[in-house]
């Protein structure tokens, strides 16, 4: 007498492959609660970043001859630099898209994983000068040192007093070889010494040893993207 139940039953050839476990059931709602907890992640990281620009590497117009190599670019955008800790020193002059490089550098590093904060260097001075007064400035400078990404933007647009220089050296201090710092300036690195000695060469030295130390730089030229028109369509007539 056959066996009852092997002929023709549901577990016979074909079927399981069409069957999902109910172990990978879950697996696949885990999959897409990960995805879900992971874009509501990034959401928070860019909103928290606060760049000033909605600016992507994929933006980047390198056809203007500004002295942007690609694959600098490219790889600066896969955010070696801030898992290694190395800095960022974006310069060049007005309009040349420092602002736009460095928040589009920034935004890679968020994607991959990092936190970042935009602030112009005026602003940072004031608001820990504030800080000062109203007993947050400890509050404040421990904030700053968890950020993975710091964009200290117009840095020494206006030399810094000594109190000004030494709350620098706070923040620079903090980050040196644990944390990436991205500073962009209209002056060159190499102005950025007499810039700071205004207050206090020591002050400078020690703050130019933690930036510059470890650092990578990019130096734009050209004219200001901000005055860029497309050219005039009689201009071979003259
Ligand atoms: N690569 C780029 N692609 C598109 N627009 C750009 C690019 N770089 C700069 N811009 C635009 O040009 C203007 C000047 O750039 P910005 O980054 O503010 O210059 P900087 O900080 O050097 O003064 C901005 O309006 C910016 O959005
Ligand atoms: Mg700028």
């Amino acid at each position: 007498m056959p066996e009852l139940g092997t002929s023709g039953s549901a577990g016979g050839p074909g079927w399981a492959t069409t069957q999902v476990y109910p172990t990978e059931r879950l697996g696949l709602l885990v999959d897409r609660e990960t995805e879900a907890r992971d874009s509501r992640r990034l959401a928070l990281r860019l909103k928290a970043a606060k760049l000033r620009q909605e600016a992507s590497v994929e933006d980047i117009d390198f056809r203007t001859p500004r002295g942007l190599d690609r694959s600098v670019i490219m790889s600066l955008a896969q955010a070696g630099w801030v898992t290694a800790h190395h800095n960022l020193l974006v310069t060049g002059p007005t309009g040349a898209g420092k602002s736009f490089i460095g928040c589009a550098l920034a935004h890679a590093a968020i994607r991959r994983g990092h936190t970042a904060l935009y602030i112009r260097t005026p602003r940072l001075l004031a608001d820990l000068a504030l800080s000062r007064g109203d007993g947050r400035y400890v509050r404040r400078l421990a904030h700053l040192a968890k950020i993975g990404v710091l964009v200290l933007d117009d840095f020494l647009l206006t030399p810094p007093s000594i109190i000004e220089a030494k709350d620098l050296l706070e923040v620079i201090d903090d980050r040196s070889q644990v944390r990436s710092t991205l500073v962009i300036s209209q002056l060159p690195v190499e102005a950025w010494h007499p810039a700071l000695t205004a207050g206090d060469p020591t002050l400078a030295d020690a703050i130019l040893d933690r930036l510059v130390h470890d650092a990578h730089r990019l130096a734009l030229k050209g004219s200001s993207m901000r005055r860029r028109q497309p050219p005039p369509e009689e201009s071979s007539v003259a």
